[in-house]
């Protein structure tokens, strides 16, 4: 791999550590891969998007992390797993202050989720509203910590409140394009790191579910060559003040 912009040098897999890792302030980052024309899914998964590099920028970016945060229709889809950072990253998350292993965040409004799933085999979080049934709270209670934030709807500004409130200052939401289009739509969304996969395929689902109220300027932090065809971007939401543009 090797990093083009702010300025061109070869990457190893612990230069990737620090490039996504050197931001010690609160951060809510999003990260997906995506088809030139916008695509997330074939076969209704990533997984058919995936390269070697895009996989590598996928474990930085857990390995840096407080929290994976999913809605629960990506979880659904993907059968997701615990979050099992590399043991090349370990040494890394010790001396960065991380703990040994993020918990899976995930978000629903139905919990329409099986406390059986793979999911749930590690240490993970539900974040619901208080409109959710109490039936399927107490039984996904037995197997992750369950967070209610909002009556009718999950309340996103609060749910992220309550993860913060716990030590999780870095979260990494891996999708999928409604709890994106939600967090955006928020204004919760700090950055957006992309992988820009060389594909087209013309069809739903893609990178947001409507469109926002207004566009939403974004800032290139820094671009890397993945060397197996892949762009690996990483975006900075420009919000009032930092850009020197009106404020919002
Ligand atoms: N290319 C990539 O990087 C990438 C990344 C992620 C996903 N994907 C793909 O995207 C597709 C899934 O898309 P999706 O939009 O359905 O995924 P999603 O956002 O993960 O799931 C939607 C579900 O998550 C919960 N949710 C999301 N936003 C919420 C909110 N604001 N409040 C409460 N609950 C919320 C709800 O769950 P309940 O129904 O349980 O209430 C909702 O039905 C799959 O094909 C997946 O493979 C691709």
């Amino acid at each position: 791999m090797r990093l083009l912009l702010p300025q061109a040098r070869p990457l190893t897999e612990q230069d990737l550590l620090d490039l996504y890792g050197a931001d010690e302030t609160p951060v809510l980052r999003a990260g997906f891969v995506v088809t030139t024309d916008g695509g997330v899914a074939v076969d209704g998964g990533s997984r058919g998007l995936q390269t070697a590099a895009d996989l590598a920028a996928f474990s930085t970016l857990r390995s840096v992390s407080d929290a994976v945060v999913v809605g629960a229709g990506t979880a659904r889809a993907e059968d997701y797993g615990p979050v099992r950072p590399r043991a090349s990253a370990a040494a890394w998350r010790r001396d960065h202050g991380r703990s040994e292993r993020p918990p899976l965040v995930l978000v629903s409004r139905s919990l329409a989720l099986d406390p059986a799933a793979r999911c749930f085999a590690g240490p993970a979080v539900v974040v619901t509203c208080a409109a959710s049934d109490p039936g399927r709270r107490a039984a996904l209670a037995e197997v992750a910590q369950v967070v209610v934030a909002g009556d009718d709807d999950v309340d996103l500004p609060l749910a992220v409140h309550r993860l913060r409130e716990q030590g999780l200052q870095r979260l990494l939401c891996e999708g999928g394009p409604s709890l994106l289009t939600a967090l955006l739509t928020a204004g919760l969304v700090d950055e957006l790191c992309l992988t820009s996969t060389p594909l087209l395929l013309g069809s739903a689902p893609t990178l947001l579910t409507r469109a926002l109220s207004r566009p939403l300027p974004l800032r290139l932090e820094h671009l890397v060559d993945g060397g197996d065809g892949v762009l690996l971007g990483r975006w900075a939401v420009r919000r009032g003040g930092d850009d020197g543009t009106a404020a919002d």
